[in-house]
Parts: structure tokens; sequence; C-alpha cells
């Protein structure tokens, strides 16, 4: 199944069920018109809490609240009709108790229409992701690099390589045996990654983790060249929409400095238009 092979969005277990046969293409999008300019070719989208980071311009993603979760989810539904919508739980919105994450997760689903939430964290976490699922929340988990774990893990560094390989094979499995429908792998070397995807009956979800994995995902302004603060070796560069858009508003600004726009074209004469034209 691929995004252009279903008309309604697919569910969690339609994702789940991709595993292993077709590769699942997957972007974050915070805004209506991006989550548009990807519904087609993703099969689902992220609500990724980079949204502190890259639209309004955090240190990190700690700084996100539910508030924002909600207003950037509500914004990329109304922009999405064949890709399914996950949406992050923001970081101390889910940590303290499964209760908590359940009262936080319910709202994310109720007030955006998100198929599923995602949360951050391996074995310690199996106890909140088996909470939600058993009360009806689809749960996508996350480990290896957790981002809003950086403080602890000591900054963005590769995960799981020589012996802590498997502490990180324990989280993966102990999120999936929880009844996460599919896993985020960050920042892991590609064998190890491949190891887990062999290992695990849920899909693997890559992104920084090689080839292997059963889908991928990139946060959507690294891959368009739009966030340009720093580039993660795990970034391929799509495009260079922000150098672009550089360019487009100096050439703006030439213009209205120059005076050559507006132009003719761009502006209203006192006569009333031409029936029919429009203008
Ligand atoms: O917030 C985010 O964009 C993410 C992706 C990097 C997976 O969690």
């Amino acid at each position: 199944m691929s995004a252009t092979a279903h008309k309604t969005a697919p569910l969690p277990d339609d994702i789940r069920a991709m595993k292993g046969h077709t590769p699942i293409v997957s972007l974050t999008a915070y805004t209506t018109p991006m989550a548009q300019m990807m519904d087609a070719e993703c099969d689902f989208v992220l609500v990724g809490d980079s949204v502190g980071m890259v639209l309004h311009g955090l240190p990190s993603t700690l700084g996100v609240t539910m508030d924002m979760m909600v207003m950037h989810g509500r914004a990329v539904a109304r922009g999405l009709k064949s890709a399914m919508m996950v949406v992050d739980m923001p970081f101390g919105s889910y940590e303290e108790s499964p209760q908590q994450a359940f009262r936080n997760a319910a709202r994310i689903m109720a007030e955006t229409g998100a198929g599923a939430v995602k949360l951050e964290g391996g074995q310690h976490m199996a106890e909140t992701i088996a909470f939600l699922v058993a009360r009806g929340i689809p749960v996508m988990a996350h480990v290896g690099l957790t981002p809003q774990s950086i403080n602890t893990i000591g900054g963005y560094k590769v995960q799981g390589r020589g012996d802590a390989a498997a502490a990180l094979m324990a989280d993966a499995r102990a999120v999936s045996e929880a009844g996460a429908f599919a896993v985020v792998l960050e920042k892991v070397p590609a064998d190890l990654a491949d190891q887990i995807t062999a290992d695990l009956p849920i899909p693997t979800i890559g992104i920084g983790a090689g080839a292997g994995c059963d889908g991928q995902i990139l946060v959507v302004d690294d891959m368009l060249g739009l966030f340009t603060a720093f580039k993660p070796k795990f970034v391929k560069r799509y495009a260079a929409l922000g150098a672009d858009g550089t360019a487009a508003i100096a050439d703006y600004a030439a213009e209205v400095r120059a005076r050559t726009f507006p132009a003719p074209e761009h502006t209203f004469s006192a006569e009333a238009p031409a029936k029919g034209t429009g203008k």
C-alpha cells in the first residue's frame, strides 16, 4: 500500500501491515499548506515537536507546549485527506504517570483529530504505552536519540554504539511488546537498526538509521532547505527553499526601492473593468 493507493487516511493497523513489504513514507508538517503539499505522497505525517526549533526559533524541543501541539495539529489536519496524522506529545506532558499521559493524549486526539500520538522513550515508557493503547490511543514510539532527553543523554549523539546496542534493542522490544504500532529509530547505527527491524513485528521508521528500516521520516524544513541553522549528517536537502526565499525577498526589496514594483499589471486603474475580466 502507498499513500496514493488508499482514498481515506490509513489507520495505525494499516501502517503496521506495511511492515516488510512496502516502504513507509513520512515527513513532518506544522502548517496547512505544507500538509497539503505532502498529503498525496506520505503514508503518515508527523506533527513533530521539532516545530519548536524549526518554526518557533526555540533552542531545543523542551519548550514546546501542549497548546502548541494542539494548534499545529489542527492546522495540519486541515491540509490532509489521504495521509494519517500523528502528533508528538511534548516534553512534560506524559512522563509523570500513565494517567497524565492519557489525559494529554486524549486531548490531542480529541482536539486535533490525530490518528495516533508519538512519545519518546524505551523500557521506562512501556507501562505508559500499554496504558494508552488499552484505552484506545494508538502510540508510535521513538527510541535511539530522543531529543527531549538531550540533557541526560549528553547532546545529539548517535545512540546504540558498542555496549549500548543491547539496551537499545531492549528499548525497541519493550515498546513493541507494550503495544506501539510503529517505532521511530533516530540516529542509530544502520546495522543495529537492521537488527531491530528484523527482530520487531512492528515497522521501524528511520531518521538517521540507514536504508534498512521499514520506513523513513525527515523534518520537512530540513529536506526543503528551509531550516539551515545546522544540518545533521542524515539530512538530504532536496531543495533550497530558504536560499530561494532570501533571494526572492532581496529582489522584492530592490524593486520597491527602485519603484519598479508594483508594475502596471499589479495596479488598478480608475475605470471600471470590462465585464468578466475580474480586474
Ligand atoms: O519532532 C520530530 O520532528 C520528530 C522526528 C525527528 C521523528 O520526532
